[in-house]
């Protein structure tokens, strides 16, 4: 069904912006504008773990992601940035494996060659980053706390990338404005501080109310960026997915014209679309197949969204995420009744699916649900978790 990913393209908007004239920094209304989303990268110090037996066995028996490699995926990320040249990189939240401030300043130091190449860089924190409880060295078999980031120390660190120069910036949160051409503005929305972990707080949002009205009075477009979803991306990923006061924040953004929002969180690459707003959430980057997204807005006001991925460690990227499948879909059929040949086609369809959804590559032509294998779980394996899982992936 599914071994390798093929670049794909996702109309997901169009809007007429308006045409008026450039100022100094920004870019004029009327030129192409490119963003590159990265988001999820969880990327760890390589002075926070020697890759010991303790780290390993940690990170294979996780949630699928390569985190060994995050300092290749991250140079990789870096070098595709540089070579291709966007006019900006957005990256949406857990940005660290686990809040280590020695993996936030390193990245830092990554992030600086985009800006030392006149690469606009922006940032939201993400869950993982701000006052995350597991920020830890590993050497061996043992395990040490390391220094977790503080919501002001982010904002230390990270000043260069969305609070300085930004139009505007909310008090209590890395929230801010950003002008990226002068008809389009970045509306960033931390859902991740101290005091209300998981939400936008009543002032944030009222702050960003007065923005929009700005932006709405301006004759300028708005595109948002949240850690969280702001729109459950399937039936399975709402709590605890999408921001918990989701409802507000839509209603925020929709009476202010807001018709995109680019988020991260889930993992998966999915797009969901609901009364004329569309979340697109771009899977992390450091799950297989290693996604980001481009957007691209052009002269005439289209936005297009693509989604690509980095060609570094592959291989190994697709053993993690399928080999997790594989074993725990192997495990929950192990003492069922199952003739050994039809076991092994529930398992391979079971990896199948579960990569497809991932990766945001479930084809909306195939009829899943009349192939052989669909029909194999459903005799065998109706009462299960994965049965109840696919079923999510098709609604
Ligand atoms: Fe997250």
């Amino acid at each position: 069904m599914l071994k390798r990913i093929k670049k794909a393209v996702l109309t997901v908007m169009m809007f007429s912006l308006c045409g008026c004239s450039g100022t100094a920094d920004q870019k004029p209304a009327g030129e192409n504008y490119t963003i590159y989303i990265g988001t999820d990268l969880h990327y760890i110090s390589p002075q926070l773990t020697d890759y010991g037996p303790l780290f390993t066995e940690m990170i294979e028996t996780g949630d699928g992601k390569l985190t060994e490699h995050t300092e290749e995926i991250a140079d990789a990320f870096v070098e595709t940035v540089l070579k291709e040249k966007p006019d900006a990189v957005i990256l949406s939240g857990d940005l660290t494996f686990n809040g280590e401030m020695l993996s936030l300043q390193d990245l830092k130091v990554k992030l600086d060659k985009l800006r030392d190449a006149g690469i606009k860089v922006l940032v939201v924190p993400g869950n993982h980053d701000i006052a995350y409880g597991f920020a830890a060295r590993y050497e061996g078999y043992a395990i040490f706390k390391a220094d977790q980031i503080s919501q002001q120390q982010f904002r230390e660190v990270m000043s260069a990338y969305g609070m300085d120069g930004a139009l505007s910036k909310d008090s209590s949160s890395f929230s801010y404005v950003y002008e990226l051409r002068d008809d389009l503005w970045l509306l960033a929305l931390d859902c991740n501080t101290e005091a209300e972990p998981g939400s936008v707080s009543a002032g944030a949002l009222r702050w960003a109310e007065i923005q929009l009205k700005k932006a709405k009075e301006s004759g300028v477009h708005v595109i948002s960026v949240t850690h969280q979803n702001v729109l459950p991306q399937s039936s399975m990923l709402a709590d605890g997915f999408i921001i918990n006061n989701a409802a507000q924040v839509l209603s925020v953004l929709r009476s202010g014209g807001v018709q995109l929002n680019l988020s991260g969180h889930s993992h998966l690459q999915h797009v969901s679309e609901e009364n004329g707003l569309t979340d697109i959430c771009t899977g992390s980057m450091s799950v297989y197949p290693l996604r980001y997204g481009i957007l691209n807005i052009d002269k005439e006001g289209n936005a297009v969204y693509t989604k690509d991925h980095l060609d570094v460690v592959q291989d190994a990227a697709y053993e993690r995420f399928t080999g997790r499948t594989r074993e725990q879909t192997s495990m929950l059929l192990e003492d069922r009744n199952i003739p050994d040949d039809q076991k092994e086609k529930m398992v391979t369809f079971a990896v199948d699916m579960n990569t497809a959804y991932f990766s945001g590559e479930l084809d909306p032509e195939t009829d899943y649900r009349a192939l052989e294998e669909w029909k194999l779980w459903e005799q065998y394996g109706k009462d299960t978790f994965w049965y109840f899982y696919f079923n999510s992936m098709l609604d």
